[in-house]
Formats: C-alpha cells, sequence, structure tokens
C-alpha cells in the first residue's frame, strides 16, 4: 500500500505521519517511511538545491519542477516500487499532488507540462492521499516557530493560498484518492478522521 500526506507548511503532516507509521508496526507490518524532495542520498541533494535560499541567483520555476521529478524519478526507482513489490507499506511525505499544488497552482505553470511528466515519470501515484487543509495563517505560524525559513517558506501568504486551492482542486477531481482531513484539530482527532478512511 502506496500513502502520501500533503498540505500546506505547518499543518501537521509529520505528526500525523508519524503515528501511521507506529500503527502499521503495531501490525507488524513492514513500513517503509520516506519523503519528498527527498528520500534517497541523491534525491537528499537535489532537496537541498532547492530548498536553499540562493541570493546569487533565483531559480526558475521550470528548474524548480524538473528538479522536483528529478528527484521524484530516483525517489520512485530506488524506494517506493522496490518496497510496494515487496509487499511492504510506503509511507511518504508529500509526493506528485504537492507538484500540482505549488508549482501549477502556486507558481502558475500549465498543467500540460506536469501531465507530460506524471504520465511519463510517475508509474505508480498513492492508493491514498491524506490532505491536511488548515487556514494558511494557522500553518504559517507553526512554520515560523520552527526556525529559519527555507525557499518556499519564505513565500508569502498569497502563494499559499494557490497551493491550497491547488490542493483542494484535486481533492474535488479524485474524491475517491485524496481524502481531506481538518488539520485545526487535535493531532489524535486527525489521526482518528484519518483512520477512518482505511476501513
Ligand atoms: P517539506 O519538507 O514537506 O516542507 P514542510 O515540512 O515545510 O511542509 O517539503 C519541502 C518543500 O518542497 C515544501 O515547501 C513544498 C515543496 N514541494 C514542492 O514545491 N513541490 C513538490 O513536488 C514537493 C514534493 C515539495
Amino acid at each position: 500500500m502506496f500513502i502520501s500526506f500533503e498540505g500546506t507548511e505547518g499543518v501537521g503532516k509529520t505528526t500525523l505521519i508519524r503515528k501511521f507509521y507506529e500503527h502499521f508496526q503495531a501490525l507488524g507490518k513492514d513500513v517503509v517511511l520516506t519523503r519528498e524532495p527527498g528520500g534517497t542520498p541523491l534525491a537528499e541533494q537535489i532537496r537541498s538545491i532547492l530548498l536553499a535560499v540562493n541570493h546569487e541567483e533565483s531559480m526558475s520555476h521550470d528548474t524548480e519542477l524538473l528538479m522536483m521529478y528529478a528527484a521524484r524519478a530516483q525517489h520512485l526507482t530506488q524506494v517506493i516500487l522496490p518496497a510496494l513489490a515487496e509487499g511492504k507499506v510506503v509511507l511518504c511525505d508529500r509526493f506528485a499532488d504537492s507538484s500540482f499544488a505549488y508549482q501549477c497552482a502556486g507558481r502558475g505553470l500549465s498543467k500540460t507540462k506536469l501531465k507530460l511528466l506524471n504520465e511519463n515519470f510517475v508509474e505508480k501515484m498513492p492508493d491514498i492521499t491524506f490532505w491536511l487543509d488548515a487556514p494558511i495563517e494557522v500553518g504559517m505560524e507553526r512554520a515560523r516557530e520552527r526556525g529559519a525559513l527555507d525557499r518556499f517558506e519564505q513565500e508569502k501568504i498569497t502563494f499559499f493560498e494557490k497551493v491550497r486551492s491547488g490542493f483542494a482542486e484535486i481533492h474535488l477531481q479524485e474524491p475517491d484518492r485524496m481524502k481531506r482531513l481538518d488539520a485545526t484539530q487535535t493531532s489524535e482527532q486527525v489521526f482518528e478522521e484519518a483512520m477512518s478512511y482505511m476501513l
């Protein structure tokens, strides 16, 4: 089973994923916990470039999109697909939906570009995706408390509003795969709500 977790910054993805990890471990399942961009040594190197604040040169939106997919291709072939083939549960902190939300809805890149990448480089989409949704201000406050802001976290509220609407669009189009969770609840409530979809 392939499960991904999505949402804007600071909505509590990490806490929910940890709860899922413990849940599956308690059931005696083989669980792989991974993240994007990243999840392999090479993909983590790409992540560092993507998140770094570079004052010398701004990253073009196309470069950002292609690096996300370069990291994803590596992650899929090295980690996700082999784990699924071995019958493991894969829990992934962000996946291709983030590219739609951030690079298309947020940055304004065309859906045609994304579709081309997904059709050619994403062999497997998650079986279920949890979208942790909360008003942007709530998450940004939590992100700020965590310390220095990365290149994405430095974006303005209006950018994250667009990202959030991107997730809402996927949710509308693929309600069977993507489940919306009210991330303003306590972490226990969010976990319970998520679990209700796993039955
Ligand atoms: P992450 O570490 O999950 O951020 P956070 O913990 O702050 O939620 O992800 C890093 C950043 O990468 C995040 O700001 C979203 C961005 N991102 C994209 O823009 N496109 C993508 O396809 C992915 C996977 C992530």
